[in-house]
């Protein structure tokens, strides 16, 4: 099936930003160069870009100055034998077809090239996921040691930026695959940042210090780590164009949030403590910066659940699970709160559809993360997790200690990009019930596995 040229194709004098933005939009890492006549005239790419802004070129200089224009494309008339014959000679990610007056008829992309050279009697099926590179800040954390497996096993390129503070074991796993790079360093350091952020195509950020408990041991580290730093990366990627931009935002900006009706993203939050509140700061931030080429879209995940290979047990779920397997108790303070729940695999996923969408739809946008149906009550939780660990007991206190309260509607991502949570609270219960029982987590008092406690630990050093 032909391509719409007309998403690839940009004039000489289109400025490197028109053309990143081009590029962007198309999602296919490439334009082609063209004049009035439609006759091609060079080929650039997503990467030629970042290389002439890293060599200090300036952003309205006209493409010509810049595109391949000994490049090479296939005659319209060629058999899908004599393309295999000319891609086995050299590797290409993209060649343009050409009509015999040399004007651009169509584009074989990375996938089509691939799948000719597997089997060149293949249908030349244009597929919008090609091979791009994602960064993956705080990729070895609770959410993002999850996330890179799913790209990974994708086809991505993986690229994660962390400074290990949890250790590097959730990763080792991936550590010998040949499209992962680590890159190990702290955030606030604007020298790793551009290491990690200059050839990547997406850059998704989850590293922060994480938690109410934990934001509030150190206030001024949190300010740095969880709102500047989130600025200087989000302004690092502005500078190279990197335009698609994913933040995990949190449901606590809700805080103590109404219980009817359902919050949605139009609603005001309502922070209660400074890890919500730097995560507002953080919004505001990335959504001024938004200009029509930098599009970042902001994930306002619900409190996650479940088993990842860098596991805490400092969320609600997980927390109650642990105490009724190992306990055979749940204490509970109050209860009454109302909080939305996402399984750890449906995060991931819920990244990936983002990144994969049309950034024209995505790009800006704030999504709250999650399903309506795992709303719950922390007591509605403790009761659910009873049915599958029968032989603990809840015991009430009388004694509200956890302001937030937030119901949420998730319906936005539903109906704009399709999305819907697979893993119902219950099983992730199980789950999470089984690997305990199985001994997997024998070290859980461990202060690793909550991070108040770690980063208290750090601070005490
Ligand atoms: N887990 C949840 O329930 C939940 C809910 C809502 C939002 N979120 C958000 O999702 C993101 C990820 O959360 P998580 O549960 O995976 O947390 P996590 O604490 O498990 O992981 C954070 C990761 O970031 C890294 N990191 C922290 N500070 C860093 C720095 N300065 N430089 C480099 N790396 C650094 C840590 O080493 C760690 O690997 C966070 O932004 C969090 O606010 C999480």
């Amino acid at each position: 099936m032909k391509k719409d040229l007309r998403k690839f194709l940009v004039e000489p004098g289109f400025t490197l930003r028109q053309v990143i933005q081009k590029i962007d939009q198309n999602g296919q890492g490439v334009a082609l160069v063209a004049g009035d006549d439609q006759i091609l005239q060079g080929i650039v790419t997503d990467g030629d870009i970042r290389r002439a802004i890293l060599a200090g070129v300036a952003l309205d200089l006209p493409i010509m100055n810049i595109m391949n224009s000994s490049f090479t494309a296939v005659p319209q008339l060629y058999k899908p034998e004599q393309i295999v014959a000319l891609t086995s000679k050299r590797s290409y990610r993209h060649i343009p077809v050409i009509d015999p007056a040399g004007r651009a008829v169509d584009l074989l992309v990375t996938d089509e090239i691939q799948r000719l050279l597997q089997s060149p009697s293949s249908l030349f099926t244009p597929k919008v996921n090609f091979h791009k590179r994602i960064l993956v800040v705080g990729g070895a954390g609770y959410i993002g040691s999850v996330l890179v497996r799913q790209l990974l096993e994708k086809g991505y390129a993986v690229k994660v930026l962390d400074k290990l503070i949890f250790g590097a074991a959730s990763l080792q796993a991936v550590q010998t695959h040949p499209s992962f790079i680590l890159v190990e360093g702290d955030t606030g350091h604007l020298g790793t940042v551009i290491t990690a952020i200059k050839d990547v195509d997406v850059v998704v950020h989850l590293a922060e210090i994480v938690g109410d408990p934990a934001c509030a041991l150190d206030p001024e580290k949190t300010q740095q780590m969880n709102y500047l730093s989130t600025a200087l990366i989000a302004s690092v990627c502005k500078h190279f164009q990197i335009n698609r931009f994913i933040y995990a935002s949190s449901c606590s900006v809700y805080g103590a949030g109404e219980d009817f009706p359902l919050l949605t993203e139009k609603s005001p939050v309502n922070p209660v403590s400074l890890y919500a509140r730097m995560k507002i700061e953080s919004e505001r931030a990335l959504l001024n910066m938004a200009d029509g080429f930098f599009s970042p879209t902001i994930l306002r995940l619900a409190t996650v659940f479940g088993v990842s290979p860098r596991m805490r047990f400092d969320l609600v779920v997980n927390t109650l699970t642990m105490k009724a397997v190992r306990d055979h108790q749940i204490t509970l303070f109050g209860g009454e709160q109302w909080r939305p729940n996402v399984h750890v695999s449906d995060v991931a996923r819920a990244v990936i559809l983002v990144l994969e969408a049309p950034l024209a739809q995505v790009g800006g946008e704030v999504f709250n993360v999650g399903s309506n149906e795992n709303n719950f009550t922390i007591n509605q939780i403790a009761n659910l997790v009873k049915e599958v660990v029968p032989s603990a007991s809840l015991v009430y206190q009388n004694k509200e200690v956890d302001l937030r309260n937030y119901r949420v509607d998730f319906i936005k991502i539903q109906h704009l990009l399709g999305f819907t949570a697979q893993v119902t609270l219950q099983q992730g219960i199980v789950e999470t019930a089984q690997a305990f029982s199985q001994g997997f987590f024998q070290d859980h008092a461990d202060s690793v596995y909550y991070n108040d406690r770690w980063y208290g630990d750090q601070n005490r050093r």
